[in-house]
């Protein structure tokens, strides 16, 4: 139950003052957040690559206000792009990026998260690497597939993200597994009327199932963002029946959640990409990652309390 009030706060600018000003918050935050500019983000990186595993590099920030900032954005991810080029990983380390912090929910926003986004991705192309577009609430939903249709057709490697806990979600599916796409299949983070999403979370876990299958029965790469041990068994299991090799899928995790099992996975022989965030604007993704386990509640609570 605490999880869709977590996700309420999430939106409200008095609750990130708050959290934001809570002694204690920033050793919390720093278990999801790698760091807060791309200069400690880079060990992060390396380290990631010692192991044997990949990273998608988030810089964390959404629901701009303004124009300038959406420019600001689009230069963070350039700056973090000569910053890879320097380091050479090439397809270690893509990007994930937000569209509403490219200027999406402004006026004029489809337009001008697309003038953003192009340049980065670009860019990414470039240095032999690509860009993965997140999905927001769903109501920005078509606006992303519109914009991701857009750019494939000069770098049809961008990859976009889809949720299982939305009804669409097998139609878009079976539209995206063709061919040369790359789709990550994930539960679902944003606070969803039942109107468009299940909400119950068996049915959301069935709902995965089926789009897993899907994709794996598909043409194009499909990326596993789950922490949950029984959909990567599953999903592995589906990957299997459809013939399909190590190397033709993956899986992602989110940077601080279970990271033994990043090497796990890796250490298998499967592709493991760690959802690696950093940046100074961390406050709704940080909420988020509080709401999917709402025991990470009580570990915030106690060090807010014990400082
Ligand atoms: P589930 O929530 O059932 O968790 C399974 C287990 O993992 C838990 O029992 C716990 O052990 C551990 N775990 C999960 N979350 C945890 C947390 N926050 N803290 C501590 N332990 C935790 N969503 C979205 O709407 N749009 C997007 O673009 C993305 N992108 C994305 C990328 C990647 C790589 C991942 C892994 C996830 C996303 N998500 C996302 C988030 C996703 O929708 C979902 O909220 C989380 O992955 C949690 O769901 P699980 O599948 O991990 O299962």
């Amino acid at each position: 139950m605490l999880g869709p009030v977590i996700l309420a706060a999430s939106r409200s600018d008095q609750m990130r003052r708050f959290v934001s000003a809570a002694p204690g918050t920033k050793q919390v935050v720093s278990r999801f957040i790698a760091g807060e500019t791309v200069d400690q983000v880079v060990p992060i990186v390396k380290d990631a690559a010692a192991k044997g595993l990949e990273v998608t590099l988030d810089v964390v920030g959404e629901d701009i206000t303004t124009r300038e900032q959406s420019y600001a954005a689009r230069d963070a991810y350039l700056d973090l792009i000569a910053h890879l080029e320097d380091l050479g990983l090439g397809e270690r380390a893509e990007m994930s990026v937000k569209l509403s912090m490219f200027g999406q929910a402004l006026e004029g926003g489809h337009e001008l998260a697309l003038a953003n986004v192009r340049p980065v991705v670009e860019a990414a192309a470039a240095i032999g690497t690509t860009v993965t577009l997140d999905a927001e609430d769903h109501t920005t939903l078509d606006s992303m597939f519109a914009i991701h249709e857009e750019l494939r057709k000069d770098f049809p490697q961008t990859g976009c993200v889809i949720q299982a806990y939305l009804f669409r979600t097998e139609d878009d599916a079976r539209r995206l597994a063709a061919a040369g796409s790359r789709v990550r299949i994930v539960k679902g983070a944003y606070k969803e009327p039942s109107s468009v999403a299940y909400q119950d979370k068996a049915e959301i876990d069935k709902a995965y199932v089926r789009i897993t299958k899907i994709l794996m029965e598909g043409d194009g790469y499909p990326m596993i963002g789950s922490h949950d041990p029984r959909l990567i068994a599953i999903s592995q299991e589906l990957a299997r029946r459809a013939g399909r090799k190590l190397d033709e899928y993956e899986f992602q995790m989110l940077y601080g959640i279970r990271s033994e099992e990043h090497v796990r996975l890796a250490a298998e022989g499967h592709r493991m990409r760690v959802y690696t965030a950093y940046g100074t604007d961390w406050y709704g993704y940080f909420m988020r990652r509080l709401a999917e386990k709402p025991a990470n509640l009580l570990f915030f609570g106690r060090s807010v309390i014990t400082k």
